[in-house]
């Protein structure tokens, strides 16, 4: 029996349950919106990647970048697809270290920013939903190495992922590698929601079907979905640099085929 199929699950797991299995948020409108509250140029605001409200720093930013680049053994002859690239600030960053960067977006506000401000000539931007097939059709004569999914697993329910994993298949050479940076750890949802103040006000999001992360994610579960579609799965701690190790893990997958 999964995690959240359980039912002697005290009130706070019910509503986590509830959550994982109603999906409210409208994500791709949220993405259109939000990143219009900042300036054109608050590239990090424009992602989320801020704690309580501020920026992160540079350091940060390095660290992520890094840590993607390692994670995926990335190098000069790699070809990389930046699934969720946002506004394309780790694309270009990725970029410098690889042949040539993909990155998608389903937020046209996020990709027309990437084209102006993050568009190096090994660079190519697609505005379009990962979910959408017709996307990797178009993709296959691309030559995919690797795959990058940073801080977006969050915004899919578990059918989504092997849909993913399935379209990621096709384009991805026998030992493929994917990476799932970031990922929301349904254990740790109270080192993220830490004070009594935040507590309160997840409860009061999630009765509204506004609650901010998205799916918070059971690491035993993902492993299953991601062995049962045919691939290994590799779940590894954050850097502590990073301002999400206290509730986030990163997955690598390998396909083999
Ligand atoms: C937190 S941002 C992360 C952006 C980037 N990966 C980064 O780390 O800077 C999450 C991104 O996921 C994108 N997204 C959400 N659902 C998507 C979908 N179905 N297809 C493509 N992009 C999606 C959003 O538009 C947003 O840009």
């Amino acid at each position: 029996m999964g995690y959240f199929n359980r039912t002697k699950a005290g009130n706070e797991r019910d509503y986590r349950f509830r959550f994982w299995r109603s999906r409210l948020k409208d994500w791709q409108g949220y993405w259109n919106e939000v990143p219009k509250q900042y300036g054109e140029t608050e590239f990090l605001k424009q992602v989320g990647k801020t704690t309580t409200g501020i920026s992160v720093s540079n350091v940060v930013v390095n660290a992520i970048v890094s840590n993607i680049v390692e994670e995926l053994s990335i190098g000069r002859e790699d070809h990389v697809l930046d699934l969720c690239c946002g506004n394309g600030l780790l694309s270009s960053k990725v970029s410098r270290q690889c042949a040539e960067v993909v990155g998608v977006d389903v937020s046209a506000v996020l990709i027309a920013l990437a084209r102006k401000y993050h568009q190096p000539e090994n660079v190519e931007y697609f505005c379009r939903s990962i979910l959408d097939p017709t996307l990797y059709a178009q993709l296959e004569s691309r030559r995919i190495t690797k795959i990058c999914v940073y801080e977006a697993l969050q915004y899919f329910r578990p059918e989504d992922l092997r849909l993913i994993l399935r379209l990621a298949r096709k384009i991805l050479p026998h030992d493929g590698l994917v990476l799932f940076g970031s990922i929301p750890d349904a254990e740790r949802l109270w080192s993220f929601y830490n004070t009594p103040d935040r507590k309160a006000e997840y409860f009061r999001r999630m009765a509204k079907g506004t609650e901010a992360i998205g799916t918070w994610w059971n690491k035993q579960e993902l492993r299953e979905i991601v062995e049962n579609e045919g691939f290994s799965v590799e779940i590894l701690a954050q850097t502590r640099t990073l301002h999400t190790a206290h509730y986030r893990f990163d997955v690598r997958i390998r396909s083999s085929r």
